[in-house]
């Protein structure tokens, strides 16, 4: 252990191309700055060399065997960075523009947004415990116990829990499903802003043979609009994980929510906020008041305990 916290202080490949980026920025792009320097943190663990590097490999490529703190401070960091130009503020001024356009907008349609830490804590809930082989109805493979799988978000406003679990998890595909046209567009251009992000540092990464930063993974981002439980808009029945931001959504809105996922695999997670999914397909694992943009919200994680019926199979999207 001392041996690699002795190893963390000397620079690695990444870390020196992350450095050599930050004197070329400018003063426009300190911002941007500041995020590299957080992910060469994150990634100092692969500055490790020598009889060191080779004892503890693979303690260190272990994402569980960095400090929580550090792998917080890090991912909060790069979703700040990256969802900066969206502020919750803004966000909310464009569902209300959105709204005003409607003759009698539905109260489901409130706006509101995670809050980072909440939302990331639940998630590793997931990585760490529930998605573990063998766990409750969790697949022999596991799920977020490698990189791949997919999420997605029903409701997914301007795009920043999207953003926020793919910064979380090297997912595969990271979708989500917004009914209000103002928000889908700007999660499209989130969408690219992560793309640009990543493909960047995602690259200086492979280039230097660093395995995995938090974005070093080829992960797609991809968002519709329009009603996030009919799989003609989008279809999520491969999802791993599933996230509803559900504290505005009413019952009938939720029972849509639900049968939506009767067509999700077995095993698979889904988050909902305020409200558990009316299903007894679903159990809740998990339930706890955390902080979101409006104040105290209840998250609940909840897995399927069933296949998805045989008309209704799941499919690769
Ligand atoms: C509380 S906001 C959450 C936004 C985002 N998921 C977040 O947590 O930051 C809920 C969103 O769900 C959207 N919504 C409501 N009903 C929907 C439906 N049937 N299909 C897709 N989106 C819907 C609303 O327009 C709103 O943007």
């Amino acid at each position: 252990m001392s041996d690699l916290v002795e190893a963390r202080k000397s620079p690695g490949p990444l870390t020196t191309l992350i450095r050599k980026l930050d004197d070329r920025v400018d003063d426009k792009d300190e911002a941007v700055a500041s995020v590299a320097k957080g992910v060469s943190a994150s990634c100092s663990l692969e500055a490790a060399s020598g009889a060191a590097a080779s004892a503890e490999s693979e303690e260190a490529s272990d994402p569980d065997y960095e400090d929580p703190e550090v792998w917080l401070e890090n991912r909060q960091q790069l979703y700040e960075h990256l969802t900066s130009p969206y502020p919750t503020a803004f966000g909310k001024d464009v569902s209300k523009a959105d709204r005003e356009l409607m003759e009698s907008p539905p109260s489901t349609l409130t706006y509101g947004e995670i809050d980072f830490k909440s939302f990331s804590i639940a998630l590793n809930k997931i990585r760490r415990v529930y998605g573990r082989p063998g766990v409750g109805t969790t697949p022999p493979e596991g799920i977020m116990q490698q990189p791949g799988g997919m999420f997605c978000d029903i409701g997914s406003g301007t795009g920043k829990p999207s953003v926020a679990a793919a910064v979380c998890h090297p997912f595969d595909l990271v979708a989500g499903i917004e009914i209000l046209p103002g928000l889908y567009a700007i999660s499209l251009q989130l969408a690219v802003r992560f793309e640009e992000q990543r493909s960047s540092m995602g690259a200086a990464g492979t280039a230097t043979g660093v395995p995995e930063g938090p974005l070093a993974h080829n992960t797609r981002l991809a968002f519709a609009c329009g009603d996030g439980c009919d799989f003609s808009v989008y279809d999520w029945r491969n999802a791993d994980v599933c996230f509803a931001n559900s504290t505005c959504f009413n019952d009938a809105l939720m029972a849509k929510v639900a049968e939506a996922a009767e067509s999700l695999k077995k095993g698979a997670f889904f988050i909902t906020l305020t409200k558990k999914l009316p299903s007894t397909s679903f159990t809740v694992l998990y339930q706890k008041v955390f902080k979101m943009s409006w104040g105290g919200a209840t998250v609940f994680i909840q897995q399927k305990l069933r296949d998805p019926t045989p008309s209704e199979p799941a499919t690769k999207v």
